[in-house]
């Protein structure tokens, strides 16, 4: 058995300036790991000083490393005697110049180079990879969903451009981001049983919860568009599966010292039960107690709603002893951050939030422009039409 502990020796954590990647710091530092988290920038102090506060807080402690995941070895000094691997960061497709197949090489291709690193550190017995619910349900629209579910089965239900290929993905972001997933979560579960270690998949749905630094306000990232929600932006339908970013975090940390599990198990971060599985209105209606009067925003038009993804926490419960948030406690602490960090402004009357036929000029912070991993071709035409 090779799950780790705090007193094994240090954790390395990818992506460790982001929403989750910096919940995975603060949980670790909480419960004495060191841990060397790997940012892009260690000198942008305005994205990593939520960090470097950590360090005071202990009792572990947190060290700040630059490692730009699309160059190789780049991890191979910060992994050094390193026992453990929290691999969070990714290209999600919301940064300026994205295209999908930045999305797909940030994924694969940079978890390749992550590996060779692990490897050459030869101290590392455990890694958690975060992956995605779009490694497990994308995008058949049956459910429910479990940890043997795999992204890539039913080929032959997804519709025409939807198809898996590298030709789709250079075109289809989300094809390129399920792909990317599934490829990575079974190359660095054949790689560690090859190698002698344990890698282990983590696989979050729709991810809210407490923002611990301003710059998680990010573009199409679900806990800014709660905030979008408070501000009174109309959205399109949506179904949520809430998770909470707290226990995305955790179950990472459980899934390092658990002693039952091996190489290749896969974690589905998910909602708890049916009051985590709710439509766009629900999660309005709990806004709208927590703020009553406000202009919270729902559907920006009414209509029919597909039920899904539908998929409940089970194995974090039954095999790690996860006690998750409910998703009333996910959703007010994702407020309540964002109002703290004045990332936010709520406007008087609760019926004053914008939808069809009540545009009142709100700009949204989830989709402020154009989303940047669209089809090239699309985007070369949208830009000569003006549109871009
Ligand atoms: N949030 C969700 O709902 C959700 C759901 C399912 C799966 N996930 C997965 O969870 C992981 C973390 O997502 P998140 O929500 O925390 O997103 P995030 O806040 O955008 O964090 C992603 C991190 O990746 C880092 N990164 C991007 N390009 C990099 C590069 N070239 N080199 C090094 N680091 C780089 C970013 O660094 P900078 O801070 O420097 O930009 C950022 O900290 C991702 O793998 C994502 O696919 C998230």
């Amino acid at each position: 058995m090779a799950h780790i502990g705090p007193k094994d020796g240090p954790v390395a954590v990818t992506g460790a300036a982001g929403f989750i990647g910096a919940h995975i710091v603060k949980n670790l530092v909480e419960h004495g790991y060191e841990v060397r988290a790997c940012v892009r920038d260690a000198t942008n102090q305005p994205n990593t000083a939520h960090l470097r506060l950590m360090n005071s807080a202990g009792p572990g402690s947190v060290s700040l490393h630059t490692c730009d995941m699309t160059i190789p070895g780049a991890y191979d000094t910060a992994f050094e005697g390193c026992v453990g691997i929290f691999h969070a960061a990714a290209e999600m497709g919301n940064l300026e110049g994205s295209t999908p197949m930045k999305v797909y090489e940030g994924g694969l291709i940079a978890t390749q180079m992550l590996m060779d690193s692990i490897k050459k550190a030869g101290s590392v017995k455990r890694l958690v990879y975060t992956s995605s619910f779009a490694a497990v349900g994308h995008p058949s629209p049956d459910g429910p969903y479990t940890e043997d579910s795999w992204a890539d089965m039913n080929q032959d239900k997804r519709p025409d451009g939807a198809r898996w290929s590298m030709e789709t993905v250079k075109k289809n972001r989300e094809v390129a981001y399920a792909m990317t997933k599934v490829e990575s979560e079974r190359y660095v579960y054949a790689e560690a049983d090859a190698a002698g270690f344990e890698a282990f998949g983590v696989c979050p749905c729709h991810v809210i919860g407490p923002l611990l630094a301003r710059t998680h306000q990010r573009p199409w990232a679900w806990q800014t568009r709660i905030g979008d929600m408070l501000e009174g932006y109309g959205h399109p339908r949506m179904f949520w599966n809430i998770v909470d970013v707290r226990d995305v975090a955790e179950a990472q940390r459980l899934i390092a010292e658990c002693p039952d599990n091996s190489n290749g198990q896969r974690y589905n971060l998910v909602a708890t039960d049916e009051s985590g599985l709710i439509p766009q209105s629900e999660v309005q209606a709990h806004l709208q107690k927590l703020f009553p009067g406000k202009g919270i925003a729902g559907n920006y038009r009414e209509g029919e709603l597909r039920r899904g993804p539908v998929a409940v926490l089970e194995k974090c419960i039954t095999q790690l002893g996860l006690k998750p948030h409910s998703p009333v406690q996910s959703i007010m602490d994702n407020a309540y951050s964002l109002l703290a960090w004045e990332l936010v402004q709520m406007r008087d009357g609760q019926d004053n939030w914008q939808r069809d036929g009540n545009d009142l000029g709100i700009q949204s912070k989830w989709s402020p422009h154009l989303y940047p991993a669209i089809d090239p071709e699309v985007r070369q035409k949208l830009e000569a039409e003006g549109k871009g």
